[in-house]
């Protein structure tokens, strides 16, 4: 492998994004929209903070802060701050609301983000400033906030908290609040007397939700102020609670971050532990309806679970709350046509709601269109449970959205156009953070300027010199070595954490007896190897364990970058000659093909190692090899007998991932790095748009590519070289 960053590719939509949430700051906070929402929303600030960590610090803290500001005594966090210079144009505001003291605030709370946010500033913190004094202001108004919730909204220690009004889910009018509301008869002649305002700002109607819902709406927060906002009292008489599948997962995830919080600051965490526990355990238990393979709400006033198909279901992914079995059912349903299939096409992942219900709606709000936060949420989470081709082609859809629509509030699940607000401020933030995430030189730049010196390899390393004779050689050694990998990956699988523990691999017996495995490769017969199937599995289950083990060995912490040539400086013996993952790439893989930017094939003309080459260049390999970095292919074990469909499936996968992005609005593709390194791999140019048209999804950027090739512009993505653990 090859490492260059160059491409500034995302740098003008970087700048639009940054653009959107500049004109919605307004010195204190940051707006969700100029028109349709002019005051401080709650779960939206702490969506805003997470992009603005990664450039403005100081605004990313101050968003928050100003939040906490209007914390009520109680703990709650309202889920509206207003501000009294731009009343008028909302409803319901202060006089309707009339929350205690005057406040100036809603009366009702929303989802729990602000554990994570905080945690995601401090990951982001310059150097020179370790964030632990922000760390340190907030760290007791979030334990207030979560007490709170513990305290007031689940009094009987179920482990759920639950909302009372469908604004604090966050998700309005979703279908799961339809059963719910259907228990409170709002009756016109005693509703107080209100004016809806959102159908002022030019959204349509059909977009937004209906009267009926605004009187329920309306109808709870009577009750609540006639109560006084006594929760004992409300809970006595309220219609609608129900403990919510997403407020309760992003509590859990939040309880997890304020924990890490807790223990950096050295803070007695004992409270917290018990809250991760109870409210993760209780979420698998109680809102997993195993019939319906579905995680779901619970109605708490008619104790029984919400049978909706929401997006909201795969929230306990992003917690860390669903069972391994759980999550692989997950996994399925969203793969599926009815939250858009990865290669289905003519869709976006993942719609609000099931695609294939009768009600569902890809115009109306939540009820089917994409939003970026909730998709932001579940790719979070497939990735913490391992399903990175799903998360990727979810974050594809997250950047590519907002850049050929714009940054709309929410898009339609079928077309991609953008509803409601435009210049919606979590649209740009999650946008940035992506982008931040994925393709910045800036952040790893940063980093990879300072090689660590103590893993700096001077000479190679060859990591099966162990030789101990115990092992006999095998038939098939990469194969066991593969599968002892992939027993290693799965053994060591943090589940909390989403990562690999290289670390504790490293120190378990598991890997002595991975050694020895390896230690048998010395022995094996590579002549034994016949048809190019069976060659090209070898080699490239070679090439992954090699790596994965060099990992491993040199304790690399979060970029093969920490070892200069890393590609190089490790390899494997067998027989009389040593691989290193460069040798079996270019050397046999592409046919002693030369690297990038080199110029001389990879093996002298003397080589031995050359009998060994693959005849063919088959392009394709490069979507399989895994290079201990983000932007490489997931880890899988390649067969002879089924070569061909395995890489045509890697190929497809990369091909319909974050990897390649198609703007037809903007004449312009980026593609991966891989696709300029190897250009001629693929046959230059024209050779890349018959492999991008072979493996794409057949939509309408299929179309657009086939017959634009010529004029459209190409860029090519950085290669984000972190650790793929
Ligand atoms: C709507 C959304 C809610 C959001 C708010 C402000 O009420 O349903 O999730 O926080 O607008 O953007």
């Amino acid at each position: 492998m090859f490492g260059l960053f160059s491409t500034k590719g995302f740098k003008d939509y970087v700048k639009a994004a940054r653009q959107v949430l500049k004109a919605n700051w307004t010195g204190a906070y940051t707006r969700p929209s100029p028109g349709l929402y002019p005051h401080q929303w709650n779960w939206d600030s702490g969506f805003i903070a997470i992009g603005l960590a990664h450039y403005d610090q100081k605004r990313a803290r101050q968003e928050l802060t100003s939040l906490f500001d209007h914390q009520w005594p109680n703990g709650m966090l309202p889920h509206i701050v207003f501000n009294p210079n731009v009343l008028g144009h909302y409803f319901p505001e202060p006089d309707f609301w009339q929350a205690p003291e005057g406040r100036l605030t809603s009366g009702i709370t929303m989802p729990p983000l602000h554990a994570t946010a905080c945690w995601h500033i401090y990951e982001n913190a310059r150097k020179g400033d370790t964030g632990k004094d922000f760390l340190n202001l907030m760290y007791p108004k979030l334990m207030a906030l979560h007490r709170y919730l513990y305290r007031e909204r689940d009094p009987d220690r179920s482990g759920l908290v639950y909302i009372r009004h469908p604004w604090e889910s966050g998700l309005d009018n979703s279908p799961a609040w339809d059963e719910p509301l259907k228990q409170i008869r709002a009756d016109k002649k005693t509703l107080p007397v209100y004016e809806r305002k959102d159908l002022k700002h030019g959204v349509p109607a059909d977009q937004r939700p209906g009267d009926g819902d605004y009187d329920r709406y309306v109808y709870l927060v009577d009750l609540f102020r006639r109560m006084g906002y006594r929760e004992a009292d409300i809970r006595k008489e309220c219609p609608f609670m129900v403990r919510d599948v997403l407020f309760n997962s992003i509590l859990c995830r939040a309880n997890r971050d304020l924990l890490m919080i807790g223990d950096l600051l050295k803070q007695d965490t004992a409270e917290v532990r018990e809250w991760v526990e109870a409210t993760s355990s209780a979420i698998s238990d109680r809102l997993w309806c195993a019939e319906c393979k579905q995680f779901e709400s619970f109605d708490a006033v008619n104790g029984r679970l919400i049978h909706s198909a929401t997006a909201a279901g795969f929230l306990p992914l992003f917690a860390g709350a669903a069972s391994r079995d759980q999550a692989q059912i997950l996994f399925k349903t969203l793969d599926s046509i009815a939250f858009c299939a990865l290669h289905q096409g003519n869709c976006f992942t993942v719609p609000n709601y099931d695609m294939t219900r009768e009600d569902f709606d890809s115009r109306n709000y939540w009820r089917g269109p994409v939003w970026i936060n909730i998709n932001w949420m579940v790719s979070k989470g497939l990735k913490r449970y391992g399903y990175t081709e799903k998360a990727d082609a979810m974050n594809r859809d997250m950047i590519q959205l907002p850049i050929r629509f714009g940054f709309h509030e929410y898009f339609d699940s079928r077309t991609g156009k953008g509803y409601g607000s435009d210049g919606f401020s979590w649209t740009a933030a999650l946008f940035l953070d992506l982008v931040y995430e994925y393709y910045s030189e800036d952040k790893h730049g940063r980093d990879w300027f300072k090689p660590h010196k103590r893993d700096r390899l001077k000479a190679m390393k060859v990591l099966n010199s162990l030789d101990d004779g115990s092992m006999a050689a095998s038939d098939a050694p990469a194969a066991d070595m593969m599968a002892a990998i992939n027993h290693l990956k799965e053994r060591f699988y943090d589940v909390h954490r989403g990562r690999v523990d290289y670390e504790t691999i490293r120190h378990s017996p598991d890997y002595g007896e991975y050694q020895k495995i390896a230690a048998g490769l010395r022995r094996f017969n590579l002549a034994s190897l016949s048809s190019d199937e069976e060659k090209t599995a070898f080699w490239i289950n070679l090439y992954n364990a090699l790596v994965i083990h060099g990992i491993v060995d040199l304790r690399i912490a979060s970029s093969v970058k920490e070892v200069s040539n890393f590609f190089k400086k490790i390899g494997y013996g067998i027989g009389d000659f040593v691989f290193s993952p460069d040798a079996v790439e270019h050397g046999i893989l592409r046919a002693n093909s030369r690297p990038p930017y080199k110029v001389f094939a990879f093996f002298k003309r003397k080589d031995p190692r050359i009998e060994f080459s693959l005849q063919k260049l088959d392009p394709r390999i490069h979507f399989a090899l895994v290079c201990g970095s983000r932007s490489c292919a997931p880890i899988r074990f390649y067969e002879a007998e089924k070569m061909s469909e395995q890489l045509n499936m890697a190929a497809k996968n990369f091909v319909n991932s974050s990897e390649v992005i198609v703007l037809p609005e903007k004449d312009k593709v980026f593609l991966s790095q891989i696709f300029d390194w190897y250009k001629r791999d693929f046959g230059g140019k024209e050779g890349i748009r018959r492999f991008l048209l072979r493996y794409l999804d057949k939509d309408e950027k299929w179309d657009f590519i086939d017959r634009n090739w010529s004029t459209i512009k190409v860029e090519y993505l950085f290669y984000d070289w972190d650790l793929n653990h």
